[in-house]
């Protein structure tokens, strides 16, 4: 498992990850996405579990779901779980605050 930084600083996160914003990130040959609800930052798989399609698009809800485009299904951040188990769960990794104020991620 790789620890990774995300931001430096919490103002640092909300100047360039808005509210429910998807945002593609890579690190190392691995691209991710990640997307934020209140000051919980998740770093989650770029494709969606039941067909693959980019999830960079994705509706993200105040609450903490994302919603796939295509067929809509729906994915809770924190146990990436489909709303019916119509497919596998999502790979999702939520961020944490280090003790000297930067957000890390263990993927
Ligand atoms: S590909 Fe995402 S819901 Fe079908």
């Amino acid at each position: 498992m790789e620890e990774v930084i995300l931001f430096s600083s919490k103002k640092e996160m909300e100047k360039a990850l808005a509210q429910q914003e998807v945002l593609t990130i890579q690190v190392g040959m691995v691209k991710y996405n990640m997307t934020r609800v209140g000051n919980e930052v998740y770093v989650f798989e770029q494709k969606c579990p039941h067909f693959d399609h980019s999830l960079a698009n994705a509706k993200v809800s105040p609450y903490g779901k994302i919603t796939c485009l295509w067929h809509n299904y729906q994915f809770d951040l924190q146990s990436g779980e489909e709303s019916e188990e119509r497919c596998r769960s999502l790979v999702t990794h939520q961020a944490e605050w280090t003790d000297d104020g930067q957000l890390m991620v263990k993927l």
